[in-house]
């Protein structure tokens, strides 16, 4: 009997085609060096970490395994308007956290940093907290973003234009399982 004759058989969704962009041992070692730098920076004080989800949940997980230091971890759910691979240009922000970080250290850890409009919508929000200080850590930021002045305190990759997936990435909810980063490509 044909497969799609099967009573369960299911349209197989299109899989576009990958291009690598950062290999998992890459990514391995640009987490430790990272990691390196804050553990430094930090000494002596325990940072709050807030991660937007979903994306920034790979990224989060290893670099607090890199850490090794005393530090709390919190979420916010961020999500830009618009499908596919275009910004909407409004972020919708929903406040999930559990700690008070006002008088603490804030580190905000982004998968991307594309047009920095998520960045700026969180940035504003935690300010608002009275944190002690709030710095940033991408794992990937736009050229175009950092060319436009968005700060980014300690940087993965600059990457330029072009759909990433992968390492907590989606692109429609796929592919954030995939260990290494790559550049969606076609249409
Ligand atoms: P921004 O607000 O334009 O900086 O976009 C930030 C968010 O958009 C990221 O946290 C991602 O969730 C998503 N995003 C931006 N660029 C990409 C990409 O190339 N691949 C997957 N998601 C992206
Ligand atoms: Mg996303």
């Amino acid at each position: 009997m044909a497969d799609t004759a099967l009573p369960t058989a299911r349209p197989r969704r299109s899989r576009k085609p990958l291009k690598l962009l950062f290999s998992r041992s890459r990514i391995r070692r640009r987490v430790r060096e990272l990691a390196a730098e804050i553990r430094r920076d930090y000494q002596g004080r325990t940072p709050v970490l807030v991660a937007p989800l979903k994306g920034a949940f790979v990224f989060l997980a290893d670099l607090i395994r890199a850490l090794d230091m005393p530090l709390e971890v919190d979420f916010v759910r961020a999500s830009s308007y618009g499908t596919g691979t275009k910004t909407a240009g409004r972020v919708a922000l929903t406040d999930i956290s559990t700690i008070d970080v006002s008088g603490r250290p804030v580190l905000l850890v982004e998968d991307i940093v594309d047009t920095a409009l998520t960045l700026e919508t969180i940035r504003r929000h935690y300010l608002a907290r009275g944190p002690a200080d709030l710095r940033v850590c991408a794992l990937l930021a736009r050229r175009s973003a950092l060319d436009a002045g968005a700060v980014v305190e300690y940087l993965g990759f600059a990457v330029p234009d072009g759909f990433v997936v992968g390492y907590g990435i989606d692109y429609a909810e796929r592919y954030r399982h995939l260990p290494d980063i790559h550049v969606l490509e076609g249409p």
